[in-house]
């Protein structure tokens, strides 16, 4: 039997090289990959198993670049969600968010939160983006949730206390040829299959996501057992 692809999460890499390849400022290669990040959410509200696609939208690294990058980081996001509601609304796409939003500007957190309230009761696709999101920060904040109910740690409380209930990633891929899961879903991906793709971000296409399902498909996941 071919594996089921219930929930795709996607390491967003390479707008920078992508960028700079083409003599463009770095940012182009963020609003480039806006672009993908479209195409791809809307693919995936179309297909019929995937239920979940999470995407690294914003690292807790990812403070680390230029001020400059950040506030077009910010800019774009804000952009973003303000532009995608009714295209959510149309695809019946639910928004999503996981990672710490405190450091966020309260403008931001807005948007935020207005999209996951209009786009709430869309059933096609959650769309979860990772927003100062780190796996291990998110197990951290886990426990600390669970402790202050008095609750004993354990596989289940610790899962349940995550940012947001949801189901183990089925398949994982990364572009631009690193092979890292550089802090994103720690927890999540025990038991997912991994696929990487030397694609830069921007230039990752419909048609590459399908022969990666289909490659998926065909691998055979023990889940520890033989
Ligand atoms: C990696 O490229 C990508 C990111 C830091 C974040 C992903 C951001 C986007 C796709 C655009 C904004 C997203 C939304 C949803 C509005 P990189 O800059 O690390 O590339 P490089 O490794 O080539 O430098």
């Amino acid at each position: 039997m071919s594996n089921r692809l219930r929930h795709l999460a996607i390491i967003m890499d390479g707008n920078g090289r992508w960028a700079k390849e083409r003599g463009l400022r770095r940012t182009k290669g963020h609003e480039a990959g806006v672009d993908t990040v479209r195409r791809i959410t809307e693919y995936c509200a179309t297909h019929p198993e995937i239920e979940t696609l999470t995407l690294y939208a914003f690292s807790t690294e990812n403070w680390k670049r230029p001020k400059l990058e950040v506030d077009y980081l910010m800019h774009l996001l804000r952009k973003y969600l303000k532009e995608e509601q009714p295209r959510y609304m149309e695809h019946g796409i639910r928004f999503e968010v996981i990672g710490d939003l405190s450091p966020f500007s309260d403008r931001l957190r807005e948007v935020i939160e207005e999209t996951r309230q209009r786009t709430r009761s869309n059933r096609e696709l959650t769309q979860i983006l990772a927003l100062n999101y780190g796996g291990r920060d998110e197990i951290v904040r886990s426990v600390r949730r669970l402790l202050a109910v008095g609750e004993e740690p354990s596989e289940q409380s610790i899962s349940a206390h995550l940012d947001t209930p949801y189901s183990d990633v089925d398949l994982l891929i990364r572009t631009s040829g690193e092979q890292r899961l550089s802090n994103f879903l720690l927890w999540q991906l025990s038991y997912t299959e991994l696929a990487f793709t030397d694609s830069y971000w921007p230039d990752f296409s419909v048609d590459e996501l399908r022969s990666i399902i289909e490659q998926f498909r065909k691998r055979e996941r023990k889940f520890g057992g033989i």
